[in-house]
């Protein structure tokens, strides 16, 4: 069975494989995947802004990069992102596989459910990470004495500026964990689709204002943090095919 792995900032591909690029083409536009050879060959990659980073959040055309998947015959999605801290219980460098996340994105293009001919439903999202995905990715991790909190609410802003501090301490008031710029609409569209779609995020910089003036990003580490939820989402997707 065919899996997934999308990357975020900082995650454009998969060490050690050959993977193979190729166009596909959605009713939604074109999306580039990235498909494993040999021992990779249960594998595919997306890079979500792109290998080159070239995508802004806004501009990516999330409904053709999922759907792209779904037409591979892709059942497993595991997603991760680079965030900002909004706690002390995911900090810089901290992992959270999230299990809720609060929507603050505007004017992209969220839904397959257009009505007429591409029909029209209500997702159920109360759950918005595949549950039975994320216990065994947690179940992994424990294996392999990887450190990551075991839920958390992630928080979409719309991008690509970063928060104002007043934006910030309301995102934290409303329960929010981290907040980044991409999950959202990419997980509701996955569920659309069917897929079974989790998602782990590993933040990079405490959120504006709360620690200090100026923004640091931690990059210390930050490589072998990227290695290792690659790793942990490799193991993750071969031990439920
Ligand atoms: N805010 C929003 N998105 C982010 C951040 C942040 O502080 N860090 C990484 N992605």
């Amino acid at each position: 069975m065919l899996s997934a792995i999308i990357g975020g900032t900082g995650v454009y591909g998969i060490p050690g494989g050959v993977f193979t690029e190729e166009i596909m083409v959605t009713p939604f536009g074109k999306a580039k995947v990235y498909r494993g050879e040999g021992e990779y060959a249960d594998l595919v990659f997306l890079a979500r802004h792109g290998v080159n980073h070239s995508v802004p959040p806004h501009k990516i055309n999330y409904k053709a990069n999922i759907k792209a998947l779904s037409m591979l015959g892709v059942k497993n999605v595991l997603a991760t992102f680079a965030v900002g801290s909004l706690r002390e219980s995911v900090p810089p460098l901290g992992l959270v596989a999230l299990d809720q996340f609060l929507d603050f994105t505007s004017g992209r293009d969220f839904t397959f459910y257009e009505g007429g001919k591409w029909g029209f439903d209500h997702c159920v999202m109360t759950h918005p990470y595949c549950t039975s995905l994320r216990k065994r990715l947690l179940e992994v991790a424990k294996e392999k004495a990887l450190p990551i909190q075991s839920a958390g609410t992630y928080v979409c802003t719309n991008g690509p500026r970063l928060e104002t501090a007043a934006e910030v301490r309301m995102y934290a008031q409303l329960g929010g964990d981290v907040v980044g710029m991409t999950g959202v609409p990419e997980a509701p569209l996955a569920r659309e689709l069917g897929l079974h779609y989790a998602a782990v995020a590993f933040s990079i910089n405490w959120c504006a204002g709360l620690k200090s003036e100026v923004m640091e990003m931690h990059e210390d580490g930050l490589e072998a943090l990227k290695a290792s939820i690659l790793d942990l989402f490799i193991t993750t997707l071969r031990s439920v095919q």
